[in-house]
C-alpha cells in the first residue's frame, strides 16, 4: 500500500521539465494553485484553476470512455464517499492502512520510518537535526471524523481512502439492476483522503486527491489472464494517449510491497522530473474484498452463474486503479517542453509550450484578431461563436500577434485562428499549429470540420 520510492534517482530523467517549472507554470497559467493560499497554504491539497479544471474533466473523460463506453461489459458509478464505518473494518483499513512513522523529540520533525536511511533509523538519529527519534509506530492514513451531533465512537466516519469499496459493497446491486454476467467491470472516478505522512513534489502525493478505478469481476482460475489482459490494455491505453512510451515502465511488487489484500500487483511508472513514480496501479485482488464484505455484513454476496447449472462462487477481482490528480501531473509533465524559435538574443527566441494531445488540451482553439479595428474584432468572435458549438474556445486581441501565439503555447492550445485583413476579402483565416507552428489557410466555412481532421489525425511530432 505504501510507495517506497521517494528517493529513487532522477537521472534518467532527461526531458525539460523540473518541478519548479511545472509548478510555476501551473500557477501563472491557472492550471493548479495552493489551497487556501491566502491564509498560508493548506498542506496536501491543491485547487484547479480554470485551465485545470478543464485539463482535469478532459482526462477523466478520456478514461472514461476507455473504460466504459468501449466496453459494453463495464458499467459507471458513483458511490458516496461517506461509507457505513464497518466498510473500512471488512476491508483491512482500520488494521492495515498503516505507514511507519517516527517523530524527532528534538526538532518535531515527523517521518516516514520507510523514507529515512537506515542508519538513522537504527540509531534513532534524525535526518535533519541529529536529534532523537521516537520509536517507530503505526499510523493509520484515514481521515476520521464523527457525523451527527455526537462526538462519541459510535458516531464515528471515515473519508474513504480508496474508491473501490463503493464498488464492492454495490456489486450485488449492480448485478441485480443491470442483469451483469461475469466477467464484468464497475468502474469509478471520485476523491479519496489519505492522511499522508509526507506531502511532497506538488499534487504527486496529497491528503485529498482523484482517483480513477475499474474492478472487473472473474470467475477463480481465469483471474492470472484476466490480471494479464488488463496490464496490456492499461499499458495500450496510455499509448494511445499520447504518453512518452520511453517514460513509463512496469513495476512488479515484491512480497515486502504487497498490499494486504493482493496476490499479485504491478504498477505502471512513469519518469517524473524527480525520477521514477508509480502512475497506476493493477492488482489481482483474488475473493478478500468481497469474501471479507460477506462476513462481515453477513449478505451473501456469491454470483449464481445461471448459464453453467447455477454454479455459485465469489468472483476474484482484478483492478486497475490510477490516480487522475497524479495523472493530470503526469500530462502536464509529459507535454512540457520549451524550444528555440528565433536567434535575436532576446527572451522571445524561446518559447514554452505544453503538447497536450488536443482531445486533452483545455482549450482546442484560440480565435484571434490580427488588429482590434476595421472590423477584425467582431469577425473574430463571430467565428468564436460558431465554434464554440463544437470546441473549447478562446478569445484574445491584447498584444503583437507572436506574443499571444506564446500565450497559447504555454496553455497548450494545439489551434490558433488568425482573423487578418484578407479574412474580410476572401473569408479565409490562417490556422496555425501548435507543434510545428506551420501555418495553412483554411475557408472560415471549412474550419470547424478542418480541426475535427487534425485531431483525429494528430501524432505527436515532439
Ligand atoms: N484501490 C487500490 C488503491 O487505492 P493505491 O496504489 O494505494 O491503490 C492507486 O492507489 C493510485 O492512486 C496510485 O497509483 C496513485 O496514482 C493514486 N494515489 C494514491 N495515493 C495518492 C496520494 N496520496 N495522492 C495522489 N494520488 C494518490
Amino acid at each position: 500500500m505504501s510507495e517506497l520510492q521517494e528517493d529513487c534517482p532522477a537521472s534518467q530523467y532527461k526531458g525539460k521539465a523540473t518541478m519548479e517549472k511545472i509548478t510555476s507554470l501551473a500557477k501563472r497559467r491557472g492550471f493548479v494553485f495552493q489551497s487556501s493560499e491566502i491564509y498560508g497554504g493548506q498542506n496536501g491539497a491543491w485547487d484547479y484553476g480554470p485551465l485545470g479544471i478543464e485539463l482535469k474533466n478532459r482526462i477523466a473523460n478520456a478514461w472514461w470512455k476507455e473504460m466504459t463506453q468501449l466496453h459494453d461489459e463495464i458499467v459507471g458509478l458513483d458511490a458516496a464517499i461517506l461509507m457505513h464505518p464497518r466498510t473500512w473494518e471488512a476491508s483491512g483499513h482500520v488494521e492495515n492502512f498503516t505507514d511507519p512513522l517516527v517523530d524527532c523529540k528534538k526538532c518535531k520533525s515527523r517521518f516516514r520510518a520507510d523514507m529515512i536511511p537506515e542508519e538513522n533509523l537504527a540509531a534513532k538519529k534524525c535526518p535533519d537535526c541529529g536529534g532523537e527519534l521516537t520509536d517507530t509506530r503505526k499510523f493509520n492514513l484515514m481521515f476520521k471524523t464523527h457525523i451527527g451531533p455526537a462526538e462519541d465512537t459510535a458516531s464515528v466516519i471515515y473519508l474513504r481512502p480508496e474508491t473501490a469499496q463503493g464498488i464492492y459493497v454495490n456489486y450485488r446491486n449492480i448485478i441485480q439492476s443491470n442483469r451483469m454476467k461475469i466477467p464484468f467491470g464497475i468502474a469509478q472516478i471520485g476523491k479519496a483522503f489519505r492522511n499522508e505522512i509526507v506531502t511532497k513534489n506538488f499534487i504527486f502525493r496529497t491528503c485529498e486527491f482523484e482517483q480513477m478505478e475499474m474492478q472487473y469481476f472473474v470467475k477463480p482460475g481465469t483471474d492470472e489472464e484476466w490480471f494479464s489482459e488488463w496490464r496490456r490494455r492499461r499499458w495500450a491505453y496510455y499509448e494511445k494517449l499520447g504518453v512518452k512510451m520511453d517514460h513509463l515502465r512496469w513495476h512488479q511488487h515484491g512480497p515486502n510491497e504487497l498490499a494486504h489484500y493482493a496476490k499479485d500487483a504491478y504498477d505502471i511508472e512513469y519518469l517524473f522530473p524527480m525520477g521514477w513514480r508509480e502512475l497506476e496501479g493493477v492488482h489481482n485482488r483474488t475473493d478478500y474484498d468481497l469474501g471479507r464484505h460477506t462476513q462481515f455484513s453477513g449478505k451473501d454476496l456469491q454470483y449464481i452463474d445461471q448459464d453453467n447449472n447455477n454454479e455459485r462462487y465469489i468472483p476474484y477481482i482484478i483492478e486497475t486503479s490510477a490516480g487522475l490528480t497524479r495523472n493530470l501531473l503526469m500530462i502536464l509533465c509529459d507535454a512540457y517542453d520549451e524550444e528555440q524559435v528565433a536567434d535575436k538574443g532576446n527572451d522571445d527566441d524561446w518559447r514554452t509550450v505544453l503538447r497536450f494531445h488536443p482531445n486533452l488540451a483545455p482549450v482546442t482553439t484560440a480565435v484571434l484578431p490580427l488588429m482590434k479595428k476595421d472590423g477584425l474584432a467582431e469577425l473574430a468572435q463571430d467565428i468564436r461563436a460558431e465554434l464554440k458549438e463544437d470546441y473549447a474556445t478562446d478569445y484574445d486581441q491584447a498584444g503583437a500577434i507572436g506574443r499571444r501565439y506564446r500565450r497559447q503555447d504555454e496553455a497548450g492550445t494545439p489551434f490558433c485562428v488568425t482573423v487578418d485583413y484578407q479574412s474580410k476579402e476572401d473569408g479565409t483565416v490562417t490556422l496555425r499549429f501548435r507543434d510545428s507552428m506551420e501555418q495553412v489557410r483554411v475557408p472560415k466555412a471549412e474550419l470547424a470540420e478542418r480541426i475535427r481532421s487534425e485531431i483525429k489525425a494528430y501524432k505527436r511530432i515532439k
